[in-house]
């Protein structure tokens, strides 16, 4: 008797508190009243990603170094990569050595903005392919590579304001993404039912080609890739209210 009265006065406790997650200590939180606060999220994501060495479900935040990506596929170009590219179990490495240098949080307009430059990314695949890179043939199945060097990426977020339980939140309504690298180089093993000369060929064309390669799928790896921050950070949005994330207004 006394202890289902217990239970019950907790349970009405707990209804008025909110369920929502908090962000975990390790995190840099910035406050919106305060001056440095866009210098403050730069470094705040920078940190954030940067301990992904393993998940953090709570958040439902991925491990990102390495970040799995079960299946990636970059669309046709209209020029030199005229085939779709699809690549398996890809693991993508170098979120631990990225930095940020600019944020800016618009309340009004509701637009996230960082920019972070990552000295590597490498992605390791399997993949397969036929079709025609800059008019040579080239078909293969196999295990594979690309690594950007020096790569600048814009990102920027529209996020939509709603209420749950009259606590505000954002969720992400578009994504932007602008990766340039520096360089390119491409590592794709087994090519040609593993001719090695047509193989080394092959990837030394990509690589001497590498930006009109690149320039080609572009739009293709920045609309990929901009899907999944979109959901990685929706996750965090739909779990972490506004003020916990930046402060009181
Ligand atoms: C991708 O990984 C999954 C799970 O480890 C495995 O079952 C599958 O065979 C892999 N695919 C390729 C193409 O290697
Ligand atoms: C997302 O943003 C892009 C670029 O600003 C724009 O072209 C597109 O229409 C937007 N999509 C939505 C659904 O708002």
């Amino acid at each position: 008797m006394m202890d289902s009265l217990k239970i019950a006065t907790l349970l009405l406790l707990l209804s008025n508190f909110c369920f929502c997650a908090k962000l975990p200590s390790s995190f840099r939180k910035c406050d919106r009243n305060k001056k440095d606060f866009n210098q403050c999220l730069s470094k705040a994501v920078e940190d954030a990603v940067r301990q992904l060495t393993k998940p953090i479900k709570e958040l439902g935040l991925p491990s990102m170094e390495p970040l799995e990506v079960p299946s990636l596929v970059i669309g046709a170009g209209s020029g030199a990569v005229a085939f779709e590219q699809n690549y398996q179990n890809t693991s993508v490495s170098g979120y631990g050595k990225m930095s940020c240098s600019k944020a800016e949080m618009n309340f009004e307009t509701k637009t996230f903005y960082v920019h972070c430059t990552f000295p590597e990314v490498k992605m390791e695949f399997k993949y397969e392919i036929s079709g025609r890179i800059l008019l040579l043939p080239i078909y293969g199945k196999g295990p594979g590579a690309i690594t950007l060097e020096r790569v600048e990426t814009d990102l920027t977020f529209k996020l939509d304001e709603y209420d749950k339980k009259g606590v505000k939140y954002f969720k992400v309504a578009n994504v932007t993404l602008v990766m340039d690298p520096q360089l390119i180089r491409f590592k794709l093993e087994n090519l040609f039912d593993g001719d090695e000369a047509l193989g080394r060929n092959i990837n030394s064309v990509l690589n001497d080609n590498w930006k009109e390669v690149f320039a080609d799928v572009k739009p293709s790896y920045e609309d990929a890739f901009g899907k999944i921050y979109f959901s990685i950070f929706n996750n965090v949005l739909s779990k972490v209210p506004v003020n916990e994330l930046f402060g009181d207004t």
